[in-house]
């Protein structure tokens, strides 16, 4: 099949509230994917530049992870496809409405993280407004919630007000998502049979199901990773 062809599906991870674990699930969604056997790559179109630093210290080859300006984005999304790209994560800053737009434009799915915390809950309402006239299918993802539940509850139920899916899986506030960012890897690269690896790999699965099979092996693997970087 001619790679130019090809379908590539985008997901884009977007909130306008600062902090809310836009860069941890991109970077965890995207291990996840790339272990799954799918060319994967990350753009990183946050000036703070989390997810290229990451892979800066990441040892690892995949996911790739290229850092671009939103003006950018069509041509860098035409590139990466062209590369052999078949998922793509976007990673977007807060408070950044035409970077969210844009990316929101392209995605065919949409992630909008959120801590059950108010601050977060009233930054929602101004992410979903931006985001919501989009094609995209919008989720809104429970993320650093507490074991026990009782507030990420209320939080949904809050949520569901504002006639949004919330994705039925949640990210529990782990130390293992934290820590394992410091040396380039993922909590299911440093602790793969712990809780936090189980959470991303059913948000993987809830992902899947959502993109048509997007956890079947690739024939090519990696053959878009130094055509991805050769003009990163
Ligand atoms: N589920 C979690 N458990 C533990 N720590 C978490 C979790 N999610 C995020 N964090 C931590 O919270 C902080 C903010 O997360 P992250 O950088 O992913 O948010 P962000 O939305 O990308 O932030 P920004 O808006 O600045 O780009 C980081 O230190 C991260 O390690
Ligand atoms: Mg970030």
């Amino acid at each position: 099949m001619n790679k130019k062809d090809s379908y590539m599906k985008i997901i884009a991870v977007i909130s306008q509230k600062g902090g809310s674990g836009k860069t941890t699930l991109a970077l965890h969604l995207a291990v996840a994917t790339a272990a799954a056997g799918k060319n994967t790559a990350i753009i990183d179109l946050d000036p703070q530049a989390s997810a290229t630093k990451w892979s800066d210290r990441r040892e690892a080859e995949l996911p790739v992870v290229i850092s671009a300006h939103a003006s950018r984005l069509p041509n860098e999304i035409q590139r990466i496809k062209d590369a052999g790209c078949e998922i793509l994560f976007l990673d977007t800053a807060p408070h950044s409405d035409s970077a969210a737009l844009e990316a929101a434009k392209i995605a065919d799915v949409v992630l909008v993280p959120c801590r059950p915390a108010i601050m977060d809950m009233e930054a929602i309402t101004n992410t979903l407004d931006l985001i919501r006239t989009k094609n995209a299918a919008i989720y809104v993802v429970m993320n650093a919630t507490s074991a026990q539940g009782q507030e990420a509850k209320e939080a949904i139920e809050a949520i569901a007000q504002l006639e949004v899916s919330v994705c039925p899986i949640q990210l529990v506030n782990r130390v293992a998502f934290s820590r394992s960012i410091i040396t380039g890897q993922t909590a299911q690269e440093i602790e793969p049979s712990g809780k936090a690896a189980k959470e991303i790999s059913d948000l993987h699965l809830f992902m899947c199901a959502h993109m048509n099979k997007c956890n079947t092996k690739s024939e090519e693997k990696g053959n878009h990773v130094k055509q991805i970087r050769q003009r990163a």
